[in-house]
């Protein structure tokens, strides 16, 4: 069996007297999807910025490749491959796609004494990256960033983050704000990278887009991994279900059912005219 990418063993983490996450044990392949869900607060992003060099855990430990690893800061992370993509691709809507694509580490040619950024190779290169990876509505660097749907940027983002070498590459909800078509673009691009042996991790809220591309589930609940599974381990209900902590579907059904007996039996029926009137 080859060594996981990456591997939480008993990590926790407080601020101060707030103890955020739990014991969190975690395996990350090279090739896989997991994904990371659970409800607001759970304590998601928190995990992924303890993945990303942002926090350190207060104890617990992390190894890449079976070797244990401890990042100072986000760059400590990055250099060992490990990319974090947020909402809205996190790039700057008046920057040519070039430019954004080789933001700090411009390709630059020299003019007699001058080194200038070379716009050419970079427009080319971030194009070329982008297309291989089936954009191929993008085909021209000098656009800018702002003119993209929000699926295109993540889209950019991610191409980016597999073109500088990334063999772990984060996605905090990176289809929270898009449309059907545009989540399903980006969940192409998703599957484009673990076809290229990267390892995913993948926060969502939307079961949907966790089940047509996750390989591995984890739930988060109150800062604790609360099921681990494989995909076809558990149905879209039960991983609801869980995400949701149980409890709260539980409270709906039960207020439906307090709703029922105080109507003679009747379910909530959606307001019609005749009743608004
Ligand atoms: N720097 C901090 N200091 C104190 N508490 C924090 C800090 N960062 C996060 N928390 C707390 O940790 C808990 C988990 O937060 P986190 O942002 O990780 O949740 P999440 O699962 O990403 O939620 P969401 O789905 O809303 O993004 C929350 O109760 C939050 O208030
Ligand atoms: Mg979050």
């Amino acid at each position: 069996m080859t060594e996981p990418v990456l591997e939480l063993r008993n990590v926790n983490k407080s601020f101060g007297p707030i103890d955020v996450l739990h014991d969190i044990n975690l395996t990350i392949n090279a090739g896989e999807v997991l994904c990371l869900l659970g409800d607001n607060g759970a304590g998601k992003s928190t995990l992924i910025r303890t993945l990303a060099g942002v926090h350190k855990p207060t104890t617990g430990q992390m190894f890449m490749d079976g070797e244990a690893v401890s990042f100072d800061k986000p760059k400590d992370a990055a250099d060992r491959g490990i990319a974090t993509v947020h909402q809205f691709g996190g790039t700057f809507p008046l920057m040519t796609i070039g430019r954004s694509f080789f933001v700090g580490c411009e390709p630059t040619r020299k003019i007699g004494p001058f080194k200038v950024f070379d716009r050419k190779t970079a427009n080319e290169t971030a194009v070329k990256a982008v297309q291989e990876f089936g954009i191929t509505r993008i085909d021209d660097g000098d656009r800018l960033i702002g003119g993209l749907s929000g699926g295109e940027r993540q889209s950019l983002a991610i191409a980016r983050a597999v073109h500088f070498g990334a063999r772990v590459l984060i996605l905090d909800e990176p289809t929270a704000a898009l449309g059907v078509k545009q989540a399903s673009h980006v969940l192409r691009i998703v599957l484009e990278a673990r076809k290229r042996g990267i390892a995913v991790i993948f926060i969502t809220h939307q079961v949907t887009h966790a089940m047509a591309v996750g390989d591995h589930f984890a739930v988060l609940i109150r800062g604790a991994v609360a099921a681990n599974f494989m995909r076809g381990e558990k149905s879209r209900e039960e991983i609801t279900d869980l995400m949701a902590g149980g409890e709260a579907l539980a409270d709906l059904d039960t207020a439906m059912e307090d709703y029922k007996d105080s109507h003679d039996g009747h379910p909530p029926q959606p307001a019609s005219r005749a009743t608004v009137a």
